[in-house]
């Protein structure tokens, strides 16, 4: 199963992609977690404590696979290795790799770090067989046409906020362009029936089926403070069961 997460910044992307991660894992199942967010908090979520090397920092690797050669660059870089070497051992069978920020040049920059990525990801979604967990940003750069073809489906995290479902709509426009196949949204930091509301209304309006709802939960901040992850510090808490729900669903949904 190859899922992206998406969303407005500060909706609960990285939550919900390393609690997701982790009870995958916790289920059997061997399980890839990618961080192509440049804020780059996946680890910390996922529990692993020291913060792994971004990919992209990894210069002298990336020049020899994917430098510039008698004027071109190279498309089709070796990266079968990378999640190997440079990917962090995280608990219950997570794997984790971090992206890092591509400095942005100038428009249709073919620069060899983002070459190296995009064959990176393409690679994780094409030939490996391990569970692959994405936490993308409110873009979905990274992710080629081809490739996303691939990406068995998109779950964009809304929050009770209009902002964040005008985001949810503009990730749905986005992964048809590039063909992911199916779109769904869950909805998080709901506290009150009305939030709820507001959430599957706006929703209803963009035309994207809701696949789960995860409460507003006090004890993230609280595990946060602990520098401990939330299925570590509070493993019973709300958010938890109810991502559990969310895992059910996938594994109901892609059989
Ligand atoms: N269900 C929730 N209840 C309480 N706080 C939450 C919840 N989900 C996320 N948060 C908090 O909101 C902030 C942003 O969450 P994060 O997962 O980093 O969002 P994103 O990756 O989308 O930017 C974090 O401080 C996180 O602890
Ligand atoms: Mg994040």
């Amino acid at each position: 199963m190859k899922l992206a997460i998406a969303g407005k910044g500060g909706v609960g992307k990285t939550t919900l992609a390393g609690i997701l991660a982790r009870l995958f894992g916790k289920d059997g199942y061997s399980v890839i977690a990618i961080d192509a967010d440049p804020d780059m908090n996946l680890a910390s979520s996922i529990g692993i404590k020291e913060d792994p090397t971004p990919i992209i920092g990894l210069k002298k690797l990336i020049e020899e696979r994917a430098g510039l050669k008698g004027g071109i660059y190279n498309l089709n870089p070796k990266v079968d290795d990378i999640v190997d070497e440079y990917g962090a051992e995280g608990p219950d069978n997570v794997k984790l790799l971090v992206m890092g920020a591509v400095k942005k040049g100038g428009t249709g920059c073919y620069c060899p770090e983002s070459a190296f990525l995009r064959a990176l990801m393409r690679h994780m979604i094409m030939k490996r067989k391990e569970v692959l967990i994405m936490d993308m940003e409110a873009g979905i750069e990274h992710l080629g046409r081809g490739t996303a073809q691939n990406v068995d489906l998109m779950l964009v995290v809304v929050e009770p906020s209009k902002r964040s479902i005008e985001t949810a709509e503009r990730v749905k426009r986005l992964s048809q362009d590039v063909g992911i196949k199916d779109v769904f949204a869950v909805g998080n930091k709901i506290s009150h029936n009305e939030e709820e509301e507001f959430i599957k209304e706006g929703l209803s309006d963009v035309g994207i089926p809701l696949l789960g709802k995860i409460p507003f939960d006090q004890n993230l901040m609280k595990s946060d403070m602990e520098g401990e992850s939330l299925l570590d510090a509070y493993p019973n808490s709300d958010i938890i069961k109810a991502i559990d729900e969310v895992r059910e669903r996938l594994i109901n949904y892609c059989k």
